[in-house]
């Protein structure tokens, strides 16, 4: 069962660890109507420290029930970031009488290398369960993928790739990303490297993923590239690549760098596996510029709420939109649907919804593009704003002024996400939790993540508009 909930900043509807400290979601794996969530955890303290795979489980995306912990260090390292498959057709040879084996690949992460000033500490690894991801077996043939002397090679993501019967794995290789290919989750060959002079490099690349998405029939194949730093706001962040691949090369469809959350604590964000053509999205809630100093004192950090990935064409652009995954609708507290409100001073939500709690989702849909913004804020004037800027075509979130802030220089900010759409009715979805608020505007194709703490929890939810502006639908 989860922990209290009544802790100063404990999130509601996200995923916590009940004490100490978390990072990376890990091994996200869909299995017999469960959702397993593993993550980067360390037991011993609210800092990083020897890697675990924590574990939590849960059937409909909001509930999670924390599990033991998965997977503990060992003589060959810390587990760090990984994924993990259901091997059907047992070709990892892991299940015994027709039994369907869960096979987890990770990083050993061997501190003692590092230390000796090698480089080639970081191998890959597998473990199985044969009892639904209860307890984990770590293969005695480990590593199965050793270092060539790349000092970042870490964060296996796996898929089966069916036209050629065999898994791909996606490795995060310092600065680039490279493929290898495997019959047996085991027997692993390198087939080819990505990234060379193209997409953001501010920073080292970890915790890729890709994967296809269907696009009016099409196929087109995503590449998600976390980076640390140099992402849009500072700091960590996600980036993504579209293409194609055919089982040996992605061959990206252009040059650019796009950005699946332009917020700054979204981080190490991937997909589950075994979900079919659905592609569920979750990222570590926090940034690597202040993870270790944000004022939680039991626990530290949240996971952001899973997201749905979808591909929209804008002009001759394509790009991936992110929603609350449909499972989320329940988040809608009270349900109160209101209509046309013209927003010319300061609009109090709780004058037309009664007192407004927080977790809560807040739809808004206007006509056209307008300045506005929607405030968080409690009775000592501390606030967030989340709004748009139409001027210079942005979204926004400003937590300038949003409680505790001083336990890292820039924390204290306002950051922009580019606004896709031109000329065009808007929409915004927000999913605001004690200390954290997720963006979703235009359908997904501006999307933030922003965590906040203030010293005294928000109680209000108002409207500004400099310019006023005309809400067609907020729903709350
Ligand atoms: C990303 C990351 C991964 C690594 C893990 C270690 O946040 O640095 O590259 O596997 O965290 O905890």
């Amino acid at each position: 069962a989860q922990t209290s909930y009544a802790e100063p900043y404990r999130p509601q509807i996200h995923f916590t660890p009940k004490e100490k400290w978390m990072n990376d979601p890990n091994g996200m794996v869909y299995h017999n109507g469960t959702y397993h969530l593993f993550y980067q955890y360390y037991p011993g303290a609210t800092v990083w420290g020897p890697m675990h795979w924590g574990h939590a489980t849960s059937t409909d995306l909001m509930h999670w029930q924390h599990q033991p912990i998965a997977l503990y260090p060992d003589t060959l390292g810390y587990i760090f970031s990984g994924s993990a498959v259901v091997d059907k057709n047992n070709t990892s040879g892991f299940g015994k009488n027709g039994q369907i084996p869960l096979v987890a690949i990770f990083t050993h992460h061997d501190t003692t290398g590092e230390k000796k000033g090698r480089n080639d500490y970081q191998n890959q690894s597998i473990a199985y369960s044969l009892d639904n991801g209860k307890t984990w077996t770590k293969y005695a043939g480990n590593p199965v993928l050793k270092n060539p002397g790349i000092v970042d090679f870490r964060d296996p993501k796996v898929m089966w790739y069916e036209p050629q019967k065999k898994w791909v794995m996606t490795l995060a290789t310092k600065d680039r990303i490279t493929f290898y290919s495997a019959p047996d989750l085991k027997n692993w060959k390198k087939e080819s490297e990505f990234g060379d002079k193209l997409g953001a490099h501010g920073g080292v690349w970890e915790c890729p993923d890709l994967f296809p998405l269907d696009h009016n029939g099409k196929k087109t194949w995503v590449l998600i590239v976390n980076l640390n730093p140099g992402g849009p706001n500072g700091g960590s962040a996600t980036q993504y690549f579209l293409g194609d691949f055919d089982g040996t090369t992605f061959t990206p469809s252009d040059t650019a760098t796009r950005w699946l959350d332009y917020g700054p604590d979204e981080y190490a964000g991937i997909t589950y596996s075994n979900t079919g053509g659905r592609k569920i999205f979750l990222g570590w809630m926090s940034n690597w510029l202040y993870a270790d100093k944000v004022p939680t004192e039991k626990w530290r950090s949240a996971m952001t709420i899973p997201r749905d990935l979808g591909l929209k064409q804008i002009d001759n652009n394509l790009l991936v939109v992110s929603s609350p995954s449909k499972e989320l609708t329940k988040i809608q507290s009270k349900s109160v649907a209101l209509q046309n409100l013209n927003v010319t001073k300061p609009f109090d939500l709780s004058t037309k919804v009664g007192q407004v709690s927080i977790p809560c989702r807040i739809d808004l849909n206007m006509d056209k593009a307008a300045d506005f913004s929607i405030v968080l804020s409690n009775d000592k004037g501390e606030e967030v704003l989340i709004g748009y800027d139409h001027n210079n075509s942005q979204y926004f979130i400003d937590r300038t002024k949003s409680g505790k802030v001083d336990f890292h220089k820039e924390f204290a900010a306002r950051h922009v996400a580019p606004r896709f759409l031109k000329n065009s009715k808007m929409d915004m979805t927000l999913v605001v939790d004690v200390s954290s608020v997720e963006m979703f505007a235009d359908d997904g194709l501006s999307v933030m993540t922003e965590i906040f703490f203030p010293t005294k929890p928000f109680n209000k939810i108002s409207i500004q508009s400099a310019d006023g502006v005309l809400i067609r639908k907020l729903n709350y």
